[in-house]
């Protein structure tokens, strides 16, 4: 009679193959299941925010396009390309980097290679956005059907990795501070990694984050938990912009 599944030997060896094979099977399949739950995760992201946030710019900003041509360039590439490489640990721990340094120094292309390996070689999704369009988008939700702010919000708060590109360069009121306030305390509290790029140190970033007239606490809370649970790096170099 036909028979539509191999029948297995039960000989010692036999047994010992067939384990093998049902255990990779089994890997295999969780896998693939991994990798339809990402892509739903992100499919759902893509409706709510657009895109994940890299520019086409960016998209071109990946590791091989980096160039290491001094000892301080080669750290902070090192450093980023650790990260991205063993970012499963660094998410269980919660660990993000905290990227600061003058213009042009490649912050941003470091933080967009991050985003592009984990996204398209691990399926770990991301979003890379400057702190200004992160409120923009939220803002905007208030306009569009079928989304809302506090939809939006809650995207920022669950990804798995949020990348905020030139903290204290967007516009700062009340609203604002408070809104990544919110973010970022959720994401500290939910120990969720967090990359952010900035051209300011600590106090001037507090200065600048903080509305004219209101109390600093809020933008002292931000930059006190993002620097608790990330690694530093400077980047203070010539600015790459002029030397192309
Ligand atoms: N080491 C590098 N190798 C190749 N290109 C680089 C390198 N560093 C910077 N660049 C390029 O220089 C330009 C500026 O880099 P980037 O935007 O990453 O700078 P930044 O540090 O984020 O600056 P800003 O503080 O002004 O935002 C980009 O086109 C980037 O790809
Ligand atoms: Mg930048």
């Amino acid at each position: 009679m036909w028979c539509p599944t191999v029948e297995r030997c039960d000989c010692k060896q036999a047994v010992k193959k067939w384990n093998e094979y049902d255990a990779e099977q089994k890997r295999l399949k969780a896998e693939e299941e991994r990798r339809k739950r990402n892509e739903a995760e992100q499919a759902r992201i893509n409706r709510l925010l657009g895109q994940s946030g890299i520019g086409k710019r960016f998209q071109q900003r990946r590791f091989d396009t980096f160039r290491t041509d001094n000892s301080a360039r080669k750290k902070a590439y090192q450093i980023a390309k650790d990260y991205a490489d063993n970012f499963a640990m660094f998410m269980r721990d919660g660990i993000g980097l905290y990227i600061e340094g003058t213009n042009g120094t490649g912050k941003t292309h470091l933080a967009a290679a991050i985003a592009m390996q984990l996204m398209t070689e691990q399926h770990i999704q991301c979003i890379c956005k400057t702190a200004g369009d992160l409120l923009l988008d939220i803002k905007s939700a208030f306009d569009r059907e079928g989304v809302n702010e506090k939809q939006v919000l809650q995207v920022y708060k669950d990804v798995s990795l949020l990348i905020v590109d030139d903290l204290g360069k967007e516009q700062c009121t009340d609203w604002s501070i408070s809104t990544l306030y919110s973010i970022l305390n959720d994401r500290y509290e939910k120990m969720l990694p967090t990359i952010i790029t900035t051209n300011y140190n600590s106090d001037d970033l507090v200065r600048v984050l903080t509305p004219k007239g209101y109390d600093n606490y809020k933008a002292r809370a931000i930059i006190s938990r993002l620097r608790e649970v990330s690694k530093v790096l400077t980047m203070a170099w010539e600015d790459m912009r002029q030397t192309k």
